[in-house]
């Protein structure tokens, strides 16, 4: 067995902010930094070592922030750089750390440089872009944009087009163009001076395009897949590589590559553990596990084993060589708890604690999604109108319009998968509006906050809250959680996620049921181990009760 290196980062639990739906401290309806400041108190509580902030700079918002029209500025809706200044500091003086959103796949297109960029073909900007010719008269090529639609627009000014792996007011940058690269890399300096502690990098894996930009193959029926040309391409590595030397080698930073098409042969690459790139990468594939003719759309649950088969093959895999992160959940993704759990009343608690078990007992670094820790579900809005996220409302548009999809299948699909699920308000208590404004929200709250709410777990000893709180703690308190290696138990069961964790003669049994009925099990029946933690009171030996984890260590 190798010797893991040691890091702080990988010993953390990170908490992940949406701040538009965080806490709104004036009353616009909107969350922002101050309503962030004031929850520092419950974060702590919490035990969670660091905050990764969705983006907070300025934004025209055509994707919530994702869309950049200033690196070094915040967005109004949001406060002000002093604000920032005050998050950072009270935020280091709960012990908590600060790891922002890097956007630097694209920008706004009312980023300056773009702006300059659509001048004119001379401008010293047009190279910051990627620019084509159309081909008779369409598009460059037939790739679609992951948010609908042609991946191309037609800039009139120039007559040319312009690329945008997602909205038309996201132009992705060249990073073949090093002035780009200097420009990216001199504002992630800037940040770093500022004493912020780590980056997670959106569409990291999508900055190096295949410069012959070929045809893709047609999966929906409207346009081609742009991914095989745009994800982990030829010079991806090179380019994080700089990145590290220019960057991120000056500090002692948490860095995490959010990475869509990535394979565990490329993911050894990004996260590998010589540190030349990055710490650690989020890979897609739990998340994908179902997905249907119009890719992720679907109201199809994922399988426990197709579930355990990835899970188990990242930890073996990366054993050794590169580092895990561990996540259910995010502003992406539907709610955990509605997705692979059991979202009913009877079963919400403990199928939530369960899910939680499973992640914070395997190998790598795990993420919280606000409102996880309340095991808060998705909203199932039953209305396009109450939707506000771009990538759901064009999907709506581009098949039900189109006749692919029937309206009512797309709306199941969009209560299923759709990313508004996560950005409901974060629930703080049983007031108007879930304590979350003194306004109208930007998006409905959840009308299930009056129970499932911040106070009421609180309050309640038994709660997700606390068992999280819980998870928590004996990461920080046992090594054999952060180092042991693992190794899976009972891998072809239907109804249990069973492993081991292994370090320095310990074993570490943890056993999750993923069902709503009593299985047979007996896995945590040794009298020399201790229970470490569980979602049961009283355990019937040799049975696992509906949803039940269950923990134990043998020293
Ligand atoms: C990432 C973000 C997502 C955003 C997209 C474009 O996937 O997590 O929210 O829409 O990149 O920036
Ligand atoms: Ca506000």
């Amino acid at each position: 067995m190798t010797e893991e290196k040691k890091a702080w980062w990988k010993e953390a639990v990170i908490y992940q902010i949406y701040p538009r739906s965080f806490a709104d401290s004036n009353g616009d309806g909107i969350g922002d930094l101050n309503g962030i400041i004031a929850h520092l108190d419950y974060l702590q509580t919490l035990g969670i070592d660091v905050i990764w902030l969705s983006p907070v700079y300025k934004s025209p918002n055509d994707d919530n922030g994702y869309d950049i029209s200033d690196y070094r500025n915040i967005m109004d809706d949001f406060g002000t750089m002093e604000d920032f200044d005050r998050l950072l500091l009270e935020a280091h003086r709960h012990n908590i750390k600060i790891v922002m959103d890097l956007v630097v796949n694209h920008t706004s297109d009312e980023h300056a440089w773009f702006v300059e960029s659509r001048s004119s073909k001379e401008n010293p900007y047009r190279d910051y872009y990627i620019w084509k010719e159309g081909k008779d008269g369409k598009e460059p090529n037939n790739w679609g944009s992951w948010f609908g639609g042609s991946a191309w627009e037609k800039d009139e000014r120039t007559g040319m087009y312009y690329l945008h792996c997602f909205s038309k007011k996201q132009p992705d940058l060249n990073w073949e163009n090093p002035k780009v690269r200097d420009e990216v890399f001199d504002m992630m300096n800037w940040w770093c001076e500022k004493g912020i502690d780590g980056f997670r990098m959106d569409v990291i894996s999508m900055i190096s395009k295949v410069q012959s930009f070929p045809d893709g193959p047609v999966e929906d029926g409207l346009y081609g897949s742009l991914a095989p040309y745009v994800c982990n391409g030829p010079r991806v590595h090179e380019y994080l590589k700089e990145m590290n030397k220019r960057v991120l080698s000056h500090y002692d930073l948490l860095t995490v590559g959010e990475a869509s098409g990535v394979t565990i042969d490329e993911a050894k690459k990004y996260a590998n553990n010589d540190g030349s790139e990055l710490g650690m990468i989020f890979q897609f594939e739990h998340v994908n596990l179902v997905s249907g003719p119009i890719g992720k759309w679907t109201d199809q649950k994922p399988q426990l084993k197709d579930f355990r088969r990835v899970m188990n093959q990242w930890q073996y895999e990366l054993e050794g060589k590169a580092w895990n992160s561990l996540y259910l959940d995010n502003h992406d993704q539907p709610r955990a708890v509605s997705r692979f759990g059991n979202d009913s009343k009877e079963y919400r608690v403990v199928s939530a604690k369960m899910l939680a078990t499973c992640l914070h007992m395997m190998k790598g670094t795990p993420y919280i999604y606000q409102g996880e820790e309340l095991g808060m579900t998705n909203v199932y809005f039953d209305k396009l109108e109450d939707y506000r996220d771009i990538e759901s409302i064009n999907a709506f548009h581009q098949y039900v319009d189109s006749g692919i999809v029937k309206a009512e299948d797309m709306m199941r699909y969009l209560q299923e998968i759709g990313r508004d699920n996560a950005r409901t308000p974060m629930q703080w208590d049983d007031s108007k509006n879930a304590g979350f404004t003194d306004g109208t929200p930007w998006i409905n709250v959840n009308p299930n906050y009056t129970e499932i709410n911040a106070k009421a777990a609180l309050a309640d000893p038994d709660s997700v809250f606390h068992y999280y709180q819980k998870l928590i703690r004996l990461r920080h308190a046992l090594p054999i959680i952060v180092y042991g290696t693992f190794q899976g138990l009972l891998e072809d069961s239907e109804s249990i996620y069973a492993y081991h964790r292994l370090l320095d003669g310990q074993i570490l049994t943890v056993v999750c049921n993923f069902t709503d009925h009593e299985q047979n099990c007996n896995l945590c029946d040794d009298p020399d181990a201790k229970e470490l933690i569980s979602n049961y009171k009283v355990y019937k030996a040799g049975k696992l009760q509906p949803y039940e984890a269950r923990v134990i260590l043998h020293e």
